[in-house]
């Protein structure tokens, strides 16, 4: 029996694959969208080099994973009817990470999340119905929250119905938990709520640059229209990774929600601008609130245009809300069952600044070694 887990070509289920297999020794079953075997077992290959060499994964690849070629948004994948089988007979319990992050398509964000959640939710109840399922966990967002300004939201109060959100991205995933609850009220269930996911404590090497941009972005600005003692929910990803595995696998997790985020302890624009000026030996940047406004309509502007400057104005568009809300996620739940916090952004921020700029936001991936096996090999 395997963990069916969704997303592991991503940057944070890749993270949660490693873990599992690593940490916990669990075997896995995971989607994987790729037109044929050696295509998804090269995308997997992509996804978990920053983990593990060759030799290992290809260990992994041959005694504890087992690979589904699918999609969220067809019928039971899009599966055969024989290995749609074969996924519920042999999952035990369920990792569904998989989404669309484009908060700027409704059409996106309702397939790939909506759409697709219930096909993950309708395999959990297939297989509950089976032989009962261990546990279904859902990676939702410390975004479902809605639209906040300067507050610390616990668990049970982050869903508001009567609260709007910030884009379709937002609204998609509140109803993901929402529908998950209701269509499976016997299943022992865990929704993870990450804030900010930036960068990995262990090392600078990232595959995800999106954020990574609007951070490197900010950080190169001589005047920020910010608020400087502001606070932002940033939490590293291994934190993010290690929380999901072990709460995943434990036996009985106090809650069924959790945060996985710095809350309280977030740190604020001054803290973290001034720990980075003192890495670069440079001035901190100043910090002027009341130009928000024309720093949003300059970004709006900038976002229609082609090329890198409209890419990375659209990125800071749609993170913007994220930063100027003030607005922290209690992490208590989680912190006090695995005795352990997230590491604090200024503590590794540097050097993720510093590797994204030399290495100009890429990854040098290494192939699939010429001499090696492989299903189409
Ligand atoms: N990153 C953050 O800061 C953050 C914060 C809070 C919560 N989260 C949540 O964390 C989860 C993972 O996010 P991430 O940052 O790791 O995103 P990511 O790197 O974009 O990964 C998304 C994953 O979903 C898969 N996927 C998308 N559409 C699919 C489809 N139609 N069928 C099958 N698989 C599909 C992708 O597969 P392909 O490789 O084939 O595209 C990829 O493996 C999401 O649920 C997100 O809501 C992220």
């Amino acid at each position: 029996m395997a963990i069916f887990l969704t997303g592991s070509t991503g940057y944070i289920g890749a993270h949660i694959a490693a873990n599992l297999l690593g940490q916990h020794g669990a075997s896995l079953n995971l989607l994987v969208r790729a037109r044929d075997p050696h295509e998804a077992e090269l995308r997997l290959w992509c996804a978990m080099q920053l983990h593990m060499s060759f030799p290992r994964f290809y260990e992994y690849l041959q005694t504890k994973i087992r690979v589904f070629r699918g999609d969220l948004t067809s019928t039971q994948f899009g599966l055969q009817a024989d290995d749609y089988d074969r996924l519920v007979h042999t999952t035990d319990s369920v990792i569904h990470c998989a989404a669309s992050l484009n908060r700027k398509s409704e059409k996106s964000c309702l397939n790939v999340n909506l759409r697709g959640t219930l096909e993950v939710v309708q395999l959990g109840m297939r297989s509950n119905y089976y032989h009962g399922l261990r546990r279904f966990s859902h990676v939702s967002t410390v975004a479902v929250a809605g639209k906040r300004k300067d507050e610390v939201v616990t668990e049970d109060e982050a869903i508001d119905w009567n609260r709007s959100d910030y884009d379709p991205y937002a609204r998609t995933k509140k109803f993901c938990e929402h529908m998950i609850r209701q269509l499976l009220p016997e299943v022992p269930k865990t929704i993870f709520r990450p804030s900010i996911v930036l960068g990995d404590s262990r090392h600078p090497e990232t595959t995800q640059f999106d954020m990574v941009k609007a951070f490197v972005f900010l950080a190169g600005l001589p005047v920020l229209p910010f608020r400087s003692r502001d606070k932002i929910d940033i939490v590293n990803v291994d934190f993010v990774a290690d929380a999901v595995a072990a709460l995943h696998q434990k036996e009985g997790p106090q809650h069924d929600t959790y945060h996985l985020s710095s809350g309280r302890e977030s740190q604020t624009f001054k803290q973290l601008t001034t720990a980075l000026a003192a890495a670069q030996n440079k001035r901190r940047p100043l910090f002027i609130p009341f130009l928000e406004k024309p720093f949003d309509k300059g970004v709006n502007l900038m976002s229609n245009r082609k090329g890198p400057v409209g890419y990375g104005a659209s990125l800071m568009k749609v993170f913007m809300p994220y930063l100027v809300w003030n607005t922290v996620f209690d992490n208590t739940r989680v912190t006090s069952e695995l005795g352990r916090k997230p590491v604090p952004f200024s503590q590794y921020s540097y050097p993720l600044l510093k590797l994204s700029r030399d290495t100009n936001f890429t990854y040098n991936y290494e192939d699939w070694p010429t001499r090696a096996g492989g299903s189409a090999a």
